[in-house]
């Protein structure tokens, strides 16, 4: 069942966060406790999930240890949001149902934390419990998947530069593969490699988490104008009020959500020759694609 394997993989990687992350004691606890402030706000761990979840589909048993790479996963994603909610970028007051890292620990121990996370996460993946050729491979990926590049700090700079300025379709598509998409394939690639997937069945996830990572993206943007900010747990609306350049602005949501159904196809289409191991991350698929939240 679904709900299950969320349940697990949420609980499992909460558990890891826990271990890996410093205590909130540990000196200079100011930043600690913004750390896990934003860490333990409760999101959906949606990144750490699929990566559970390629690495079974690839080698039939969930991975041990691969929850400490799930838990890195989260640590950058964590700090890419604490970074997206500072006042230079989105200026957002509101995350995972709490105020922002920045509006209770000031903008300056907010970056800090951010930053803070980032180094944490490559320190973990330094010490993953797989061979050395797998842990370079993953650490490879990630970088690039959160980098310059087509990655996902590219994507947040012309995220910002296209801000009231209507871009083409093709931007708007380069934005959230950058911005969003990058990260999901990276947690789906990097499970595969853990769990010792051939060079074609990571290049298989590689395509499956592009497909579903640029369909999330496009969804969190119908969400923004669906949705209220109880719902998201984060401010709605804001997307309209700051001009952003949305798959709902440039095709309406009626064509927005059928870009996200027809991404979810190709997503399957990626996994057909993982035959019945290929449901549970083809269920996670068809849950993001139709989420609430
Ligand atoms: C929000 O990500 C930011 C995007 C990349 C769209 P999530 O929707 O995964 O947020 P959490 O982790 O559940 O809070
Ligand atoms: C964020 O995109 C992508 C990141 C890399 C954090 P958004 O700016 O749309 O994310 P939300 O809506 O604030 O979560
Ligand atoms: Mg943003
Ligand atoms: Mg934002
Ligand atoms: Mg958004």
């Amino acid at each position: 069942m679904l709900t299950q394997t969320l349940e697990d993989g949420r609980k499992l990687t909460d558990a890891a966060l826990e271990r890996l992350l410093p205590a909130a004691g540990v000196r200079p606890v100011s930043i600690h406790q913004a750390m896990r402030h934003s860490v333990f706000a409760g999101g959906k761990r949606i990144r750490p999930i699929l990566c559970l979840e390629a690495g079974r589909s690839v080698a039939g048993t969930l991975q041990e240890g691969i929850e400490e790479l799930g838990a890195a996963l989260e640590m950058l994603h964590t700090y890419s949001l604490i970074h997206d909610d500072l006042p230079a970028l989105d200026n957002d007051d509101l995350r995972r149902g709490r105020p922002t890292c920045h509006k209770v620990y000031g903008e300056a121990i907010a970056i800090l934390a951010g930053d803070a996370l980032q180094t944490q996460a490559y320190e973990v993946l330094s010490q993953l419990r797989c061979s050395a050729e797998a842990r370079v491979k993953i650490i490879e990926e990630i970088a690039r998947g959160t980098g310059t590049v087509n990655g996902m700090i590219g994507g947040q700079v012309v995220d910002l530069e296209a801000e009231r300025s209507k871009p083409n379709a093709e931007t708007l598509e380069y934005i959230h593969r950058s911005k969003t998409a990058a990260l999901i394939a990276a947690s789906v690639v990097t499970g595969g490699i853990y769990g010792n997937g051939s060079a074609e069945a990571v290049e298989n996830l590689r395509r499956f988490g592009q497909a579903i990572g640029l369909a999330f993206q496009i969804v969190d943007d119908i969400l923004d104008v669906t949705q209220t900010s109880e719902q998201l747990g984060k401010t709605a609306g804001k997307d309209i009020a700051s001009e952003k350049a949305t798959y709902p602005a440039l095709f309406g949501l009626d064509e927005s959500r059928k870009k996200a159904r027809g991404l979810l196809d190709d997503a399957y289409n990626s996994l057909q020759s993982f035959g019945f191991r290929a449901e549970t991350l083809n269920a996670l698929a068809c849950f993001l694609i139709e989420r609430e939240s």
